[in-house]
């Protein structure tokens, strides 16, 4: 069996998700359900015997191994982070605490369940952590896009704390011997994704008549790719990654803010029209730029298809389209996932009222 973190989360859940439909392997899923965790998204593998669902911290060292003497996972793959930049710029300190010391525990007891392993077993195991595009800093207009060996150069305390996490993991290989692995995925999106994130932020704004906010000019580009492709990338680095590597992993998909925001509105005019009959792009409104806003990411990802034969499934068009009619469709989640300390960020956010 594996023991997946933060997979009560948006990636972590679809991640589970898919697992139980396509591996038949078990999953242990350790979570500790902050704001952004929701026990709703695996509603559809409630009862599953399959999914073993516990409640808790990455960090706390008793908890984490006695699941690990219970359950002796072949591999353990670390979704769970505080993941939101702005967030970070209000309150970073829980970013330190997860993202940082957060992964340092779970190394640690990783570290010291691995240890009891008979030596296959030792081989044979894996720690895969989930990291962002956002490591490696920001990209102007003509660089070329992020490959595997540019530099770390965070700008946001997100990105800062997920880059000293790396950091750790790749320590705990050369130091330890720890067989891990690392992806850098790009921006997802797609079901499940709280609405604090521009995607499902602007599908949720636009129906309930509010303003659709863009940082500053709108024109930061960001690489998007469909959540499934990135479960898929996962479980192909879980299967068949080398020990120790790095892969990076995006939808070869650039596009500036303000054109997603304008591809959605369209979406929406057509699926759901507004009552004045005018475009939900009347909404659009500029408001102030988020401080130290990275202007591109752009990944390249040509080594996983190289070496690892994936390559993501959904164009943009796909990929949007099946979101946009997924949150059509499940306004009850996005109901429940939008009252009290939902209501209480965008307040603080972008203003009350
Ligand atoms: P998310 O915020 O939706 O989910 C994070 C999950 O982790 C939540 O369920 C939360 O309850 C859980 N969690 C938080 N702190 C925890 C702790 N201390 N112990 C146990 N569980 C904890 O995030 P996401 O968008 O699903 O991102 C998942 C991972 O993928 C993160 O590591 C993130 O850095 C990385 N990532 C995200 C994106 C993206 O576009 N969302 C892109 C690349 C990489
Ligand atoms: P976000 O979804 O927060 O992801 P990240 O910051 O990790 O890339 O933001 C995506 C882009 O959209 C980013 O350039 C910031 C911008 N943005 C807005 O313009 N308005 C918003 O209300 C939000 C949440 C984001």
């Amino acid at each position: 069996m594996i023991l997946v973190t933060g997979g009560a989360g948006f990636i972590g859940s679809n991640f589970v998700l898919q697992w139980i439909a396509t591996q038949g392997e078990p999953v242990v899923n350790l979570d500790k359900l902050t704001y952004a965790g929701n026990r709703r998204n695996l509603a559809a593998i409630d009862g599953n015997a399959k999914h073993h669902f516990v409640r808790g911290d990455i960090g706390d060292a008793a908890l984490v191994g006695s699941l690990l003497r219970e359950h002796q996972p072949r591999a353990v793959i670390n979704f769970a982070a505080e993941s939101h930049v702005d967030r970070s710029i209000h309150g970073p300190r829980d970013f330190v605490e997860t993202n940082v010391l957060g992964t340092f525990g779970l190394l640690e007891s990783v570290r010291g369940y691995w240890n009891t392993l008979p030596a296959e077993s030792q081989q044979t195991f894996r720690f895969l952590h989930v990291s962002t595009d956002e490591v490696y800093g920001t990209l102007a207009p003509d660089d070329k896009p992020f490959t595997e060996q540019n530099r770390y150069e965070p700008n946001s305390p997100y990105a800062a704390t997920k880059a000293a996490s790396d950091h750790l993991v790749r320590a705990y290989h050369h130091t330890f011997g720890l067989p891990v692995l690392t992806t850098n995925c790009s921006n997802n999106y797609g079901p499940f994704q709280f609405p604090e994130k521009l995607i499902p932020l602007i599908i949720h704004n636009a129906l309930a008549g509010k303003p659709l906010p863009i940082y500053g000019d709108g024109r930061q580009v960001r690489d998007w790719l469909f959540v499934a492709d990135h479960c898929t990338a996962i479980a192909r680095v879980l299967e068949a990654g080398a020990v120790g590597e790095v892969y990076n992993i995006g939808g070869w998909n650039e596009m500036a803010n303000i054109d997603v925001v304008r591809v959605i509105c369209a979406i929406l005019d057509g699926a759901r029209p507004r009552a004045d009959g005018r475009s939900y792009a009347e909404q659009i409104t500029h408001v102030a730029d988020r401080p130290g806003h990275d202007r591109r990411y752009a990944i390249d990802s040509s080594r996983i298809h190289r070496e690892l034969g994936w390559k993501p499934a959904e164009t943009f068009d796909s990929g949007i389209r099946k979101t946009v009619s997924w949150y059509l469709e499940h306004d009850a989640w996005v109901r429940d996932v939008t009252s009290g300390a939902y209501r209480e960020w965008i307040d603080a956010q972008y203003g009350a009222g």
